[in-house]
């Protein structure tokens, strides 16, 4: 496995592996890796010939209280788990190859970017495109697979790869699970014994979601519905609870008539999980 920790040497692999012939796939993510990054690196090897995984931890996703500096890392355990997947390379660089003395140009969604996740977390959005944009320039892979766990970075990094008429395709992966249902994510090992036991109300409110909505219930039952499973949890603070049109993310009002995708964002302690779960009624 090749390991890349600049741009120019990341470059010249994919060059290589493109005049021959060969389609490339990527995996962009922060590290710390687990299995559900995993099941997208065997999704990438699925669809393309050469696989790169980036390992990023991307300053300007996240805002001045957040979790930048205790993010979870774990390069050489990343770097074994990637190797036994059979991934070609990794792309490693630093924050400085990064973004050096950049001019601080940025690319924006902003009809998805202000919303939902955006409104409580203003810039992280922004910041997302921006790096995603620089990984496809630096890597022009054919292929790039996103989970679908982070639901409003999907939909956004679709909107941004259509309007800027950018050359490769968007694979969006199921959230992998763990054996109780919490979705997998690498700010699980933080939550303590009492609110990992906890955090499995997220599903369980998402599957009562799933069931209820078969009977096309009005939007705002679905959300009580909802809330009163995840109240069943005593740690939890709700910060949303969002039923949105599944493909557009746009406000739904009435009777679900429509494929709904519903968001939760749920902190425990220091920890915000996310979660989501698309339903429709039955037609
Ligand atoms: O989903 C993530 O891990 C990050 O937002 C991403 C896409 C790697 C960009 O930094």
């Amino acid at each position: 496995m090749i390991i890349c920790r600049t741009k120019a040497d990341m470059r010249e692999n994919v060059r290589n592996w493109k005049q021959v012939g060969q389609t490339v796939g990527l995996v962009p993510t922060m590290g710390y890796l687990h299995e559900g990054h995993l099941a997208l690196v065997r999704m990438a090897i699925q669809k393309a010939d050469r696989v790169v995984a980036s390992i990023f931890v991307n300053p300007t996703q996240f805002g001045p209280n957040e979790d930048l500096a205790t993010y979870p890392r774990d390069e050489k355990q990343d770097l074994g788990l990637l190797a036994a997947e059979g991934v070609d390379a990794v792309f490693l660089p630093s924050e400085e190859e990064m973004y050096g003395a950049g001019g601080g140009t940025h690319v924006d969604v902003p009809d998805l970017s202000g919303i939902l996740q955006g409104a409580l977390r203003p810039g992280h959005f922004r910041g997302v495109s921006t790096v995603v944009t620089k990984l496809f320039n630096i890597v022009a892979p054919d292929i790039a697979v996103f989970g679908e766990k982070d639901y409003q970075q999907l939909t956004l990094i679709r909107q941004m790869v259509r309007d800027l008429d950018m050359p490769l395709e968007i694979v969006g992966h199921p959230t992998v699970r763990e054996s109780d249902g919490l979705a997998m994510s690498s700010r699980n090992v933080r939550l303590s014994e009492d609110h990992r036991s906890e955090a499995v109300m997220l599903n369980r409110a998402l599957d009562r979601a799933q069931e209820f909505a078969k009977t096309g219930p009005a939007i705002a039952e679905l959300e009580a519905v909802v809330m009163s499973r995840l109240a069943q949890a005593p740690s939890a603070e709700v910060k949303s609870v969002d039923i949105r049109d599944a493909v557009t993310l746009g406000e739904l009002q009435g009777a679900l008539d429509r494929p709904a995708v519903v968001l939760l964002a749920v902190r425990f302690g220091p920890v915000l999980l996310i979660d989501q779960r698309v339903i429709a009624p039955v037609t």
